[in-house]
């Protein structure tokens, strides 16, 4: 049983030290039924964000990713990336601009986490 325990909480820890909460700036993007970087087939209406090329790595592929605006923070998923993002930023799908409440077609800052 303790025998157990160490990788369980060793992989809490882990998780933990890895959600890091990350400033940056969203645009929105359309899916059209396409898969994109990670493979996948994006439908229109995915809560989809697509990260930086220097952001981005393959394992994070339909990685949760709470995207936070306006105080309403979201659930979403890694779905590939973004060639016009640099650094930290992002690009939302459609509907996660209209779940998040944000303006469509507007830039908008974010937060995000990677779980
Ligand atoms: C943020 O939310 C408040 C309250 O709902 C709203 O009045 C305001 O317009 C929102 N700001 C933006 C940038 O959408």
């Amino acid at each position: 049983m303790i025998s157990l325990l160490g990788p369980i909480i060793a992989a809490c820890i882990l998780r933990t030290a890895a959600a890091q909460s990350i400033s940056g700036t969203a645009t929105e993007f359309a899916p059209v039924n396409s898969p994109l970087d990670c493979g996948f087939i994006v439908r229109p209406s995915a809560l989809a964000v697509l990260l930086s090329p220097e952001a981005f790595d393959p394992s994070q592929c339909l990685a949760v990713i709470g995207v936070t605006f306006n105080g309403t923070e979201v659930d979403m998923r890694v779905a590939g990336t973004c060639d016009a993002c640099e650094g930290t930023d992002i690009e939302i799908s459609t509907e996660g601009y209209e779940v998040l409440g944000a303006p469509l077609g507007s830039t908008i800052d974010v937060t995000y986490v990677i779980q």
